[in-house]
């Protein structure tokens, strides 16, 4: 059994490697559409732009009680296509509301996916199958460019494929346990943390901030961070450009932020609560 750490690394590599050239045949030339949410005047085709969803956010969860995930990595939330403006759409295909998010994956040989999210996608209600059909049923279906009219000779859900190699693409490049760790943040019961330094030690060389969400019973309890993103060309196969919260609330206190550790022998209870939005 490899350490996670390994794990993680081969399962990367892996998939990234191993990764079929995209069929998605729409050819977005990369910087003939503009930059979602920049565009100055309308953009008909969002086959290579994305709209109204512009904004693309890479959202992670570190759930301490139930415990998923290992103790020294957060693990993924979504890919949520948000407006330019705060506000998002939901559910935006009603015949793509796929309850068999597994098999379709499998269906596409893409078990190293799977694998993957074996670990890092992780349901602290313990229906990860469930939570990958709701991420992919309530968001993904509202990123334009998955819309299956985009595809040339579509095969029937391999836009599923594409939404979740993606989310699994970004969230990889962004470790927000060792973005944390290296400025000395750490999960503790008794040590605390400002909102500016946690801040502060995710800008990384994204040169912009993420948003970061608390829980528990006075909200001081950080379990969220989102990244942005804005995107030339396709969510699939664009160029994705770090960009700036559409908002600069959150739940969390200014003062005495708590990074509690994981309790890894609270694991998920099947049809437990449900967290996921
Ligand atoms: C950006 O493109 C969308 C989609 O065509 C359009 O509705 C919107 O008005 C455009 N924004 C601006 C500022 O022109
Ligand atoms: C955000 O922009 C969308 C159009 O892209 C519009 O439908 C929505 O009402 C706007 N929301 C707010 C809060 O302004
Ligand atoms: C997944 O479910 C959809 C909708 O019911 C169905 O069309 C598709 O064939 C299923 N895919 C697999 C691989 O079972
Ligand atoms: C992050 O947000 C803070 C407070 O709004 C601001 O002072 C700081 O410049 C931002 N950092 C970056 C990299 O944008
Ligand atoms: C929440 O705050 C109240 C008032 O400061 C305190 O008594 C209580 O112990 C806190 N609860 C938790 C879970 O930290
Ligand atoms: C967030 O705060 C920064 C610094 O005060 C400001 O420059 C930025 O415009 C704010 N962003 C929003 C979306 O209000
Ligand atoms: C960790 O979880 C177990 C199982 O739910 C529980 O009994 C224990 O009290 C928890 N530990 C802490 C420190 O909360
Ligand atoms: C969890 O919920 C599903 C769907 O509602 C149900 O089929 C399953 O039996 C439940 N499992 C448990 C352990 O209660």
């Amino acid at each position: 059994m490899p350490s996670y750490t390994s794990f993680l690394s081969s399962a990367i590599g892996a998939f990234l490697l191993s990764s079929p050239a995209l069929a998605f045949s729409e050819q977005c030339s990369t910087f003939e559409y503009p930059l979602s949410c920049h565009n100055k005047s309308a953009v008909a085709n969002t086959c290579c732009f994305n709209y109204p969803g512009g904004n693309l956010l890479q959202t992670q969860f570190w759930d301490t009680d139930p415990a998923t995930g290992p103790a020294d990595h957060w693990t993924v939330h979504g890919l949520w296509p948000d407006e330019c403006n705060g506000s998002y759409q939901q559910y935006c295909d009603e015949t793509r509301q796929y309850k068999n998010i597994t098999q379709i994956l499998e269906h596409f040989n893409r078990y190293d996916l799977l694998d993957y999210m074996s670990v890092y996608w992780k349901d602290d209600g313990g229906n990860d199958e469930s939570f990958w059909e709701h991420e992919w049923g309530k968001h993904g279906t509202c990123i334009s460019t998955f819309d299956t009219s985009c595809y040339t000779d579509y095969v029937p859900t391999q836009e599923v494929v594409d939404f979740f190699q993606k989310t699994l693409q970004l969230f990889s490049a962004l470790d927000t346990y060792t973005f944390l760790n290296d400025a000395g943040i750490v999960p503790s019961t008794t040590k605390t943390y400002t909102y500016a330094e946690i801040r502060k030690a995710l800008v990384q060389d994204r040169h912009v901030n993420a948003t970061i969400e608390c829980t528990g019973a006075n909200s001081t309890e950080l379990d969220e961070v989102y990244y942005y993103y804005n995107v030339y060309g396709s969510a699939q196969d664009g160029t994705y450009i770090p960009a700036q919260p559409d908002t600069n609330s959150s739940s969390c206190p200014m003062t005495g932020i708590q990074y509690l550790p994981k309790n890894l022998t609270s694991t998920p209870v099947q049809n437990g609560t449900y967290k996921f939005i």
